[in-house]
């Protein structure tokens, strides 16, 4: 566990790797290794949050905030009352220790195979606190200290500080440029006879492109092909918080479908645009090998357990079928997507269109995102710049920003592109 960085992109070293390098030599420290080592893969992000022009006004009155996918209007009405009306204790078991519970279970599991045309078993099914967890589970399920996982740049900028955490190791691949599809040669060659992991995000953070069926068919393939050669079965993890946040009807196809040795991680923070409120969970897809399935199936109460009682509490667990149906508003997100994009390309913004998520993804005019950023930041208007996803040329928008701070902030954009 001594390697820094490993990366298959041919690319300079980043604020990660002088980060890591900075975590090795302050080695008279009472943190572990692995501690070091996923705060240093977090250190852009921290840097942002705390100590950068966003830092010192976030909050502030007439900031625009185009950051994190935070929420910036009341919450919705039907997720207030289902809480609420699961607040008062029906017997007084109510508020009693909650595991992955049947009711839920068997709930999401019908739902689930309704969504992906899949027969998932109430037992694929482990509920989770948000996918932050049904990640973290997914990783101690099935992989060992030292296993490579490849994780995609840009992606969210979770997962290496994650993997650090739990001892493996993150094998950055870029996705493929202007389009951000997956890059199958890259992760081919990315592969090593200790690779045990792909991490695929769709609709992907932070591009808003949502993978075809070919090509989750071809990396499917080439996952296929790729453990026969290196006698270990890599797994996928099919990473879909925003699966239902997609826009003109673009179809979802789940790894799932095409790949038996695939994990879901799902969470209902981003639908519910509630993400304090952790619910979401992790399926076992049903076209595993039956003996695998079950393994997996029985193991999941246990290692949840040990890691920390990863489970949703007990009012969000009951709230799970009053949520189903309850999401942002597709329409307003849509229309926020398309006021924002063709405002910005008229200025000669070049944008990604997104197919889902709810950000928007593009090249900062000058070609450095950071002091972009700092110009609108003089402004109070607020986003993301591409140097946290290892893009020092782009920038993300989150469009949970609200429609009067969009309308505030598109003067700033326009005088920022001249
Ligand atoms: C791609 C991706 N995966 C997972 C998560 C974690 O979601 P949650 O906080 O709802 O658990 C996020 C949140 O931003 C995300 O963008």
């Amino acid at each position: 566990m001594e390697q820094i960085a490993i990366t298959r992109e041919d690319r300079k070293p980043t604020a990660t790797d002088l980060g890591l390098l900075k975590a090795k030599q302050q080695a008279m420290t009472v943190l572990s290794q692995r501690s070091r080592f996923a705060a240093a893969e977090f250190t852009t992000v921290e840097d942002f949050f705390l100590r950068s022009s966003y830092g010192e006004a976030r909050g502030a009155e007439g900031a625009c905030d185009f950051t994190f996918g935070n929420p910036h209007e009341m919450p919705l009405a039907g997720l207030v009352d289902a809480l609420a009306r699961n607040l008062q204790p029906q017997n007084p078991d109510w508020f009693a220790y909650k595991i992955s519970e049947p009711e839920p279970r068997a709930f999401i599991a019908e739902s689930l195979s309704r969504e992906l045309a899949l027969n998932f078993e109430p037992e694929d099914i482990a509920l989770t606190q948000g996918a932050f967890a049904a990640i973290a589970l997914a990783f101690r399920l099935v992989l060992d200290a030292g296993d490579e996982v490849i994780i995609p740049v840009p992606g969210w900028f979770c997962y290496a500080p994650m993997l650090r955490a739990a001892d493996l190791v993150p094998v950055k691949v870029g996705l493929s440029e202007p389009d951000f599809d997956l890059d199958l040669e890259a992760i081919a060659a990315a592969i090593t006879p200790n690779t045990r992991m792909v991490v695929v995000n769709s609709p992907h953070n932070p591009t808003g492109r949502v993978y075809s069926r070919a090509q989750l068919q071809a990396l499917a393939n080439l996952l296929d092909a790729a453990s026969d050669r290196i006698g270990a079965r890599i797994w996928l993890l099919s990473d879909e918080p925003y699966r239902r946040l997609r826009f003109d009807n673009v179809p979802f196809v789940s790894p799932a479908e095409l790949y038996p040795w695939t994990l879901i991680d799902y969470s209902y923070g981003k639908v519910l645009l509630a993400p304090g409120q952790r619910l979401g969970y992790l399926a076992i897809s049903p076209l595993l090998p039956i003996e695998q399935r079950q393994e997996l199936q029985s193991a999941t109460f246990s290692v949840q357990m040990s890691m920390g009682w990863t489970f949703p509490n007990a009012i969000m667990q009951y709230s799970v079928a009053a949520l189903e149906t309850v999401s942002i508003d597709l329409e307003a997100l849509a229309a926020k997507r398309d006021r924002m994009l063709h405002s910005l390309e008229q200025w000669g913004y070049k944008m990604v269109h997104p197919e889902g998520t709810f950000y928007l993804w593009g090249e900062a005019p000058g070609g450095d995102a950071v002091r972009f950023a700092e110009t609108l930041a003089v402004q109070s208007v607020f986003v993301m710049p591409g140097t946290l996803f290892e893009r020092p040329r782009h920038f993300r928008i989150s469009l949970t920003a609200s429609a009067e701070m969009i309308e505030r902030a598109l003067p700033v954009f326009r005088d920022a592109a001249k």
